[in-house]
């Protein structure tokens, strides 16, 4: 494993190179074709996400190019080369995984189009913003799962057996997001994880994997889920076992879609860390201040609010 990241860092330092010393430059125009590379369209927040970027090609002058990797990270490979095929300006991308989507990045980079990462990132320790790619657009997802644990632990007063959903294996959310809650919550000596398994970031296996997990597990009294469909798949599961969420087990997950206020407004769920997917205006914006010549920051933050009962009925109207 150790063996392998080194192998694939040294070839992609190698090919960076030997490619383009710099970053390829975006010329100024009036109209960009611009490729957007989704993951998947199986949930609300990708949904959104994609609504953004569909509404600022019309306000930002876009021939989009879209594509849908239907959950898989070889077809985003084929989606990115495909869209270097076609020669689009720049390449917005969310990589499904950290690791196999780098090859198609620098592939971008060698055939001059700049691409921006957004949401999702790649693999820190072989490819940097700056040289590799542009820059990140996104969260924390790290911070995200700090704020998740900390609400825990003052709401549970510092005790809970905690049941872990994490999001798509090998992706920046669900690593960072693992990591943020883990660390914090190994502070605490009051609280355990019981268990910690993926659910795809998606309802039905959040569901399912509850439902095998309750069984190992029935005395767990917090769920935390690294997304917010994860999160109801969950309660779903725990109401099917004769449980009441909200009471007998505490829910905490991340993103902050409109079902997921709703089930705090229902007293099902107890917070939920915001991760917004509303990126196409930040994406128009950063592409145009880089076509102006201006060194771009290797992460353009998005910074995240807190729903809990006290402000999830005032926003719930704006949710996804
Ligand atoms: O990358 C962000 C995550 O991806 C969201 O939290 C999740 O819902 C989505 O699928």
């Amino acid at each position: 494993m150790i063996k392998n990241t080194l192998l694939l860092g040294c070839a992609i330092s190698l090919a960076s190179t030997m490619a383009f010393a710099e970053l390829p430059p975006l010329a100024k125009k009036d109209r960009y074709k611009v490729g957007f590379a989704q993951t998947e369209s199986n949930n609300p927040w990708r949904i959104a996400e994609t609504r953004s970027f569909k509404e600022t090609a019309k306000s930002c002058n876009w021939d989009l190019v879209y594509t849908d990797a239907a959950g898989s990270a070889a077809k985003q490979v084929a989606d990115v080369d495909s869209m270097i095929a076609q020669g689009v300006d720049i390449i917005f991308l969310p990589p499904r995984e950290e690791k196999p989507l780098l090859p198609a990045v620098l592939r971008a980079k060698a055939q001059g189009i700049p691409v921006m990462l957004v949401d999702r990132s790649v693999d820190s320790s072989v490819a940097k913003a700056g040289r590799d790619y542009v820059t990140f657009l996104g969260s924390n997802f790290i911070q995200q799962g700090q704020l998740a644990a900390q609400w825990l632990i003052k709401n549970a007063n510092g005790k809970g057996k905690i049941i872990e959903l994490e999001g798509t294996t090998g992706s920046s959310p669900a690593n960072d997001r693992r990591k943020g809650f883990d660390d914090e919550i190994a502070k605490h000596s009051g609280m355990t994880i019981l268990a910690s398994q993926s659910g795809d970031f998606s309802r039905d296996k959040g569901r399912k994997v509850t439902e095998t997990l309750l069984q190992a597990h029935p005395d767990v009294d917090v769920i935390y889920a690294h997304n917010d469909e994860m999160a109801i798949g969950a309660i779903q599961a725990l109401e099917a076992a004769g449980k009441v969420p909200g009471k007998d087990v505490l829910i905490v997950s991340v993103d902050g879609t409109r079902d997921a206020l709703q089930a705090i407004i229902d007293g099902k769920m107890g917070v939920t860390i915001e991760s917004s997917p509303f990126f196409g205006p930040l994406a128009c914006e950063t592409m145009t201040r880089y076509a102006n010549g201006e060194k771009i920051e290797p992460w353009v933050r998005v910074t995240d609010r807190i729903f809990t009962i006290s402000n999830a009925a005032k926003h719930i109207d704006e949710a996804y």
